[in-house]
């Protein structure tokens, strides 16, 4: 016998009961089943309550209910819950629709749960009851929304990172977003000659260790960022006002050393140098590296990183080659002599703040990328953000068309494998306090309630389309 009934309080609910012999009544909210006697009592009240909430990420609404017995249950209890199709997020077929149990980790498939997508109904036989749901379970690329950013990124060797402060590590809201969309993160400043020993022979390693940590702990690549930026204004004033060149060559060593060395396992790829060219021009920074050690010590830099963790990925970081002309092709000569002369250099970062939401020219910036991967070399987008303007009422899409294009030159350019936004919320962006743009920006993929914007469905887009068919190879 199979029975079923619909309580008319519980529209979306329906309950069948098995064995045979059981019977059922209800009193109220409650579902009362009569069970033989001779199997596990004589009588249990089922209370089957719709959940208020909005019951997860993955669950279609107003499917989500609370199944309790009064008491110890082991017969299984055939549950059906009904959905309605234009409840159905749009982008999840109904294919992948099952039955969720929530459980502390979340919701987590049913075994032998089926769906009917005629009725519209998921039904499993249960015996360990409690909130169930009809939802679905992992992500299908084919479906963007049932994919996190890290999810559509993996399966085609990208991974997706932020920034991270070691202050924001007790930011419940950005690390539970920051956990759930992100493998990699980079520290924003933490990892900084500025950070490390803002002071001659005073190393302050708290910030950067907490970072890392967070990272071990949680699972997330670190991007080790940096070890010198060849621009003075952010060099430590002590090390900008060196005059002996071998004093400055010996600190620096011993700076990438210890550095590379602390973190060699721990950190598996760094930016060795940073912004080695012009902010503005494709001429050197034109440093107290470059004033006193000349050009060589961009590659000296390399051979130490090297020394220091043989296993690191050591990467060169830019930025504006997209945009400021003749930069690239100056970054490209410069990685060229790199390479041409043995230096163990790995990867090239683009960092692709952009200025506005114009541009950037997509085919032209796929081909600066795959420019550094004929060299044999990995490239990654590694600074990512894209400034609106707050006047501008259809700036959050420009912008998502905008994060679409650089993404989508990413997937389409097989070495590439990383995307970085230099952050995860609008409410906290370097680019508002730098006094060079209308504020707020809002540049980023979550808006200042954590919300996803329009920018992060069309990078979660070009990542589940994947790589296209005879995307340049390393
Ligand atoms: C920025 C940080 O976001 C700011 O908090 C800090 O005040 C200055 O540096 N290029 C880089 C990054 O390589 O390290 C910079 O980060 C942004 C530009």
């Amino acid at each position: 016998m199979v029975l079923a009934l619909v309580a008319p309080m519980l529209v979306a609910c329906r309950v069948q009961v098995t064995p045979a012999g059981v019977r059922f009544s209800f009193a109220g909210d409650d579902l009362v089943v009569h069970v033989p006697a001779g199997s596990v009592g004589t009588e249990v009240t089922m209370t089957a309550v719709a959940l208020p909430e909005p019951a997860g990420a993955n669950t279609v609404p107003d499917t989500a209910f609370s199944v309790t017995p009064d008491r110890g249950w082991a017969v299984p209890v055939r549950i059906t819950l009904a959905y309605a199709r234009s409840a159905v997020p749009a982008g999840v077929a109904e294919g992948l629709l099952t039955m969720v149990r929530r459980e502390s980790s979340g919701w987590v498939p049913v075994a032998g749960a089926t769906v009917d997508t005629l009725a519209a109904t998921a039904t499993a036989e249960l015996t360990t009851l409690g909130q169930l749901a009809v939802g679905w379970v992992g992500c299908d690329r084919r479906y963007a929304s049932t994919c996190t950013l890290r999810e559509a990124a993996a399966p085609i060797g990208i991974r997706v990172g932020a920034t991270l402060e070691p202050a924001q590590i007790g930011d419940a809201a950005y690390i539970s977003v920051l956990h759930r969309e992100f493998g990699a993160v980079t520290p924003e400043n933490a990892l900084k000659m500025y950070s490390i020993q803002n002071q001659r022979g005073v190393w302050t390693f708290a910030g950067a260790d907490a970072v890392v940590d967070h990272a071990a702990d949680n699972g997330l690549e670190v991007r080790g960022h940096t070890l010198v930026w060849s621009q003075d204004q952010y060099t430590p004033a002590w090390v900008a006002g060196l005059t002996d060149p071998a004093e400055l060559r010996a600190f620096t060593d011993e700076y990438i050393a210890t550095v590379v060395g602390r973190y060699a396992g721990r950190i598996p790829r760094w930016d060795v140098v940073n912004e080695p060219l012009a902010t503005y021009g494709t001429g050197r920074a034109g440093s107290v590296w470059d004033d006193l050690l000349g050009a060589g010590w961009i590659a000296d830099a390399f051979r130490a990183a090297h020394a220091a963790d043989p296993d690191a990925e050591l990467w060169i970081n830019e930025y504006g080659t997209d945009w400021v002309p003749g930069k690239h092709a100056a970054l490209l000569a410069l990685v060229g002599e790199l390479v041409a002369d043995g230096v163990p250099v790995h990867g090239v970062g683009i960092q692709a703040h952009r200025t506005s939401t114009a541009g950037p020219d997509a085919a032209a910036f796929r081909r600066q990328l795959q420019d550094f991967t004929a060299l044999g070399l990995q490239v990654a987008i590694t600074e990512l953000d894209v400034p609106t303007d707050p006047r501008d009422s259809g700036a959050a899409t420009a912008q998502a068309a905008a994060y679409r294009r650089l993404v989508e030159a990413c997937v389409a350019v097989e070495g590439c494998t990383e995307v970085t936004t230099w952050g995860i919320t609008d409410a906290d962006t370097w680019l508002d306090g730098l006094g060079v743009f209308r504020t707020p920006t809002r540049p980023l993929l979550f808006d200042d309630s954590m919300q996803p914007k329009p920018a992060y469905r069309a990078v979660l887009g070009a990542l589940c389309a994947g790589r296209p068919k005879g995307a340049a190879a390393v």
